[in-house]
């Protein structure tokens, strides 16, 4: 899906195909030099994460190993409250493993600090988190993200995996909905 199929949904084009694949390509870099001669286990966070998974996993020269996760955060509406129920589990033992989990975005922060502190639980050998995106009130929260994308600012956004109702996963750019289709 390209923008032109949804041009009228869209206010604003946040980041291009091209900045989010260059940063991509920024970041494989680093974890590959981080993780050198390391094991990895990359941990995707349904269903958001799959664009971002598929794209920096295949820009790794590292060996990895993928496992995925689902995850439903309580609270009313769109707030996370921090309270975390695992949907789907991982299949993989974490026992020693060198962990890196994989996220679309990072909003309050909630879900990603009760995430890492339940795989540390599991006798991870290292826990370190990647995301595409970063929004502001992350900041608020105790959680240490060693590999981020972008920062962006508070609206909400779509495309590269994120949905709005389900929609819009599919846009290879990130980007801001107009009003209209709120309401
Ligand atoms: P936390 O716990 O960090 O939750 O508040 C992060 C989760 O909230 C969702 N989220 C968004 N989804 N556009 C989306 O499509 C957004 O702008 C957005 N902000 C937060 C998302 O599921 C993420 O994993
Ligand atoms: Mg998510």
């Amino acid at each position: 899906m390209q923008y032109d199929d949804v041009a009228s949904e869209l206010q604003d084009v946040l980041l291009t195909e091209k900045q989010l694949q260059a940063r991509l390509t920024e970041m494989a870099a680093q974890i590959d030099a981080d993780y050198a001669g390391k094991d990895l286990l990359l941990v995707g966070v349904l269903r958001g994460a799959i664009m971002v998974m598929a794209d920096l996993s295949r820009k790794l020269r590292t060996r990895v190993e993928m496992d995925w996760m689902a995850v439903s955060s309580y609270g009313s509406g769109t707030k996370s409250s921090g309270v975390v129920r695992i949907l789907k589990d991982l299949d993989t033992d974490l026992t020693g493993r060198n962990v890196l989990i994989v996220e679309d975005i990072i909003d309050s922060g909630l879900t990603l600090s009760w995430l890492a502190a339940n795989l540390r639980s599991r006798g991870a050998a290292s826990v370190e988190i990647a995301t595409m995106l970063r929004k502001p009130e992350a900041a608020k929260v105790e959680v240490d993200v060693k590999y981020v994308g972008f920062d962006i600012p508070k609206a909400f956004v779509v495309g590269y995996g994120l949905d709005y109702a389900e929609r819009y996963r599919n846009l290879p750019f990130i980007g801001t909905l107009a009003p209209h289709v709120y309401s």
